[in-house]
């Protein structure tokens, strides 16, 4: 008896004291928090054809390389009514989606598509009037491919200006319900995707046998200079004409990977170089309006310069940094090979990065190494003036299964580390599970999916059906429970009388 007794105390010590991580709730954690999920428009809309839509650059990417792809993807341009009915049922605060430019403004400048505006405007306000906060992307991966014809798009920094007009139309259209606009999303991992490794949209490297344009070791420096610059002029636009009135926040968001030195002293330098091309390279410029030093020596000319004014409009323009984070690596220092041609961003970063399962793009099950997102969130705190901010994504991809137990593992292992950080003192204000539902993924089509609810990609009606993660999603919400350890999970398990 005594025994048990102890056991039970020491089990609620470690509840109220907050040290273990597994035991927490919904009141834990501060008042105003935003719990949510998300998706983006090409991954989740559909309907790329319909009501005056035009190719973005990811469309027509994955016809290039005949790929699987999202022209019909979750049909949730017809069925968003639906899927903010499961919102409201999940009990989400919060969603972030992305608007796709090319259904607002076809040609990338001028003509504002009304049914494209219209289907926005239906959406946030149906969003609003169930109390769910809209957070909102503007670029995920898909400019109009319009301008990619007439200029190469991120390439040119004509695109500064055409961004800006078309934040422009969306503060001014949207801005009375959307208090959080996110410009670019992941732009570091984007860059290097698809200027340097050219595996996602665009598709730009230097090899010829994967890519039939572009260069890896100077396009990616001008694409991210150029994000920042469309992002900041943006940002300055919503400061001079909206703010005031509106009293939004416009943000940034990265790729945030947690790195740990693999063995040798080498290693930890390593890491440190890492941080610097991985982060510093566009948390410098919004922080201290310039690229770090290890990026300047390494790159030379290869790296743009920003003029003092550029400098000084990208300085401080995130109101908010949003952070995606899903993976860990451990990193091993690599001497750069300055006689190499073309080398890409890695090569640059002088770093090989080993993922902590499987390659850095492995597309089955994430590891569960909460400690990374904890160590990201403290890195960002320690060393960009603790910035206000959301985790836009976090979650992991697994075969389409309702019986998604360890999903529910991973999740409850990294909400746990967010609220440890925030114990700690950071200024993480919103979480967004990634995917509200199974969705076209950027580098596993329909193979291997995030969602916390399933669609039946073979039935015309992409009927969608709550996996058992969403069930726990939703009682954490709710109820203020987490279904601790396997006890809980395998209760909640029982209860789920779904035979697959
Ligand atoms: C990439 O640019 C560098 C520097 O201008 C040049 O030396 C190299 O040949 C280019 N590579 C390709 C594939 O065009
Ligand atoms: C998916 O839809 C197809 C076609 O309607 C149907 O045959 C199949 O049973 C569905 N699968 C599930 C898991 O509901
Ligand atoms: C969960 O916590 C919230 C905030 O403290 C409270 O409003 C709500 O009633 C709680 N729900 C349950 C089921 O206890
Ligand atoms: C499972 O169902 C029982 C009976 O309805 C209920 O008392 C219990 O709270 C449920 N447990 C979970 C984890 O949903």
């Amino acid at each position: 008896m005594n025994q048990i007794l102890s056991v039970v105390t020491i089990f609620l010590a470690l509840a109220s004291s907050g040290k273990c991580s597994n035991v927490y709730s919904r009141k834990d954690f501060p008042k105003g928090f935003a719990f949510g999920a998300a998706a983006s428009a090409y991954q989740w809309e559909g309907a790329v054809d319909e009501d005056g839509r035009t190719p973005s650059v990811w469309d027509t990417f994955v016809h290039s390389r005949n790929q699987a792809n999202g022209e019909i993807a979750c049909d949730g341009y017809h069925k968003y009514k639906e899927d903010v009915q499961l919102m409201v049922q999940t009990g989400l605060n919060a969603y972030r989606f992305s608007i796709s430019w090319s259904r607002l403004i076809p040609n990338g400048r001028g003509h504002v598509n009304p049914k494209g505006l219209q289907f926005y405007k239906n959406f946030i306000e149906l969003l609003v009037s169930h109390g769910i906060q809209p957070h909102v992307t503007l670029y995920h991966y898909d400019h109009p491919q319009y301008l990619d014809n007439e200029y190469g798009g991120w390439l040119n920094r004509r695109i500064i200006e055409d961004f800006t007009a078309y934040a422009d139309v969306c503060f001014r259209e949207f801005g009375n319900h959307v208090k959080f606009w996110n410009t670019i999303n992941e732009a570091n991992i984007y860059t290097i995707g698809g200027y340097s490794d050219g595996l996602t949209p665009p598709g730009h490297c230097s090899s010829r046998s994967i890519c039939s344009s572009g260069n890896s070791s100077t396009e990616p420096y001008i694409v991210g200079h150029n994000l920042l610059l469309a992002h900041a002029s943006a940002s300055r636009l919503y400061k001079q004409k909206y703010k005031d009135i509106q009293g939004g926040s416009v943000g940034f968001s990265v790729f945030a990977l947690g790195f740990t030195p693999t063995s040798s002293a080498n290693d930890l330098i390593a890491v440190q170089r890492a941080k610097a091309f991985l982060f510093g390279w566009m948390l410098g410029p919004l922080t201290y309006g310039d690229y770090p030093d290890e990026m300047k020596r390494t790159l030379g000319s290869r790296l743009p310069v920003f003029t003092e004014e550029e400098s000084a409009l990208v300085k401080d323009s995130s109101d908010f940094i949003g952070v995606i984070h899903y993976l860990a690596a451990s990193v091993t220092s690599v001497t750069h090979v300055k006689s190499q041609s073309d080398p890409g961003f890695f090569t640059d970063m002088g770093v090989s990065l080993k993922s902590m399962k499987l390659c850095l793009f492995s597309l089955d099950q994430y590891a569960i190494v909460p400690w990374a997102m904890e160590a990201v969130l403290e890195y960002i705190k320690e060393s960009y003036g603790n910035p206000p901010i959301y985790i836009l994504e976090n979650g992991t991809p697994m075969k389409q299964i309702l019986k998604d137990t360890p999903r529910i593992e991973f999740l409850q292992a990294y909400i746990g580390a967010v609220l440890n950080s925030i114990r700690k003192g950071s200024n993480a204000r919103g979480y967004f599970v990634w995917s509200f539902m199974d969705l076209y993924e950027l580098l596993s089509g329909y193979d291997y999916s995030f969602g916390l609810y399933y669609v039946n990609f073979s039935d015309p009606h992409r009927k969608r059906i709550p996996k058992l993660s969403a069930h726990w999603y939703s009682a954490f919400l709710k109820d203020n429970t987490t279904f601790l350890g396997s006890q809980g999970i395998a209760q909640l398990q029982s209860n789920f009388s779904s035979p697959y």
